[in-house]
């Protein structure tokens, strides 16, 4: 049945459409073809599923252990779904810039499960960059420099309690005093499922590179993220109802786009433990 069989087709350089696939009739078998596909990709692009809250969080158990947020308000009855919310009234989304999730742990989380389910008519797009593609658009030399470095990443300045943190954050962060970690991860990993290289730094978490001072770190990494959004790196996801990405944390970015005030978009979203990260070598 045509429901039942995974079809992939490029969403972009990088990244794949699963069409003709109900995620809630997933055998072991499809299973396995989704991992290929996800290793290769980077982000998988579900559509159209019709996923109650259980069915969502029994294909993400199927992936591997659930990480729980610290930060994100979660789902009512449902402590392991982060909610993505922004309601008509509200100014500020969250994930309104360039980054990768929970770069600020020590162990990364692997990546997220996003569905879809309340859009805007128009906007509420996401765009995903390519952290493997960058990597591989690079100079030889600039590869031998980043393959000697590593990078402070934090989630103080994001989540941490601050003055300028507006108002209307508080319905959907909390847990502030949760915000005292800083990581240090290598610059270049090698991607723990496709062995593949990979720029592991991103505008929203990464502080400096180890042992260099901030102001010292700025135009490097300022290169960087200008070299990973260059558009042959990036693609602007459209959800439609019943739409879910499901992104490697590790192998890309995404940026939550903000130009829908005045409409509601809430989504779901179930994220997984990773595992430590490793430098690439040779
Ligand atoms: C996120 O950064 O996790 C949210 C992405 C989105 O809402 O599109």
């Amino acid at each position: 049945m045509a429901k039942e069989i995974p079809k992939f087709s490029p969403a972009a350089g990088f990244g794949k459409n699963v069409t003709d696939f109900d995620l809630s009739t997933a055998t072991d078998a499809h299973i396995s073809t989704l991992k290929d596909a996800f290793s290769e990709a980077g982000v998988l692009f579900f559509h159209g599923q019709e996923l109650s809250p259980e069915q969502h969080l029994e294909f993400a158990e199927r992936w591997g252990q659930i990480n729980v947020n610290r930060f994100f308000a979660t789902v009512a009855d449902y402590p392991k779904i982060a909610e993505v919310r922004k309601e008509p009234d509200q100014q500020i989304n969250i994930g309104g810039g360039w980054h990768t999730d929970h770069s600020y742990d020590e162990i990364p989380a692997l990546g997220s499960m996003l569905l879809a389910r309340e859009l805007p008519q128009v906007g509420g797009d996401t765009l995903f960059a390519s952290t493997v593609l960058a990597y591989e658009g690079l100079s030889s030399a600039m590869k031998e420099t980043l393959e000697r470095l590593s990078a402070v990443h934090s989630s103080r300045h994001v989540f941490g309690a601050r003055p300028e943190m507006p108002g209307e954050m508080s319905s959907r962060i909390g847990n502030q005093e949760a915000a005292l970690q800083d990581a240090v991860h290598p610059v270049v990993i090698e991607h723990p499922l496709s062995g593949k290289k990979s720029l592991y730094v991103n505008p929203g978490f990464t502080l400096r590179f180890d042992g260099w001072t901030a102001e010292e770190s700025e135009p490097l990494l300022k290169f960087l993220y200008g070299h990973i959004t260059r558009p042959e790196y990036t693609y602007r996801h459209r959800w439609g109802d019943g739409g879910m990405a499901f992104w490697d944390n590790r192998a890309t970015w995404h940026f939550a786009i903000n130009d829908y005030h005045g409409q509601k978009r809430l989504m779901h979203r179930i994220t997984l433990e990773g595992e430590p990260l490793r430098a690439a070598v040779g």
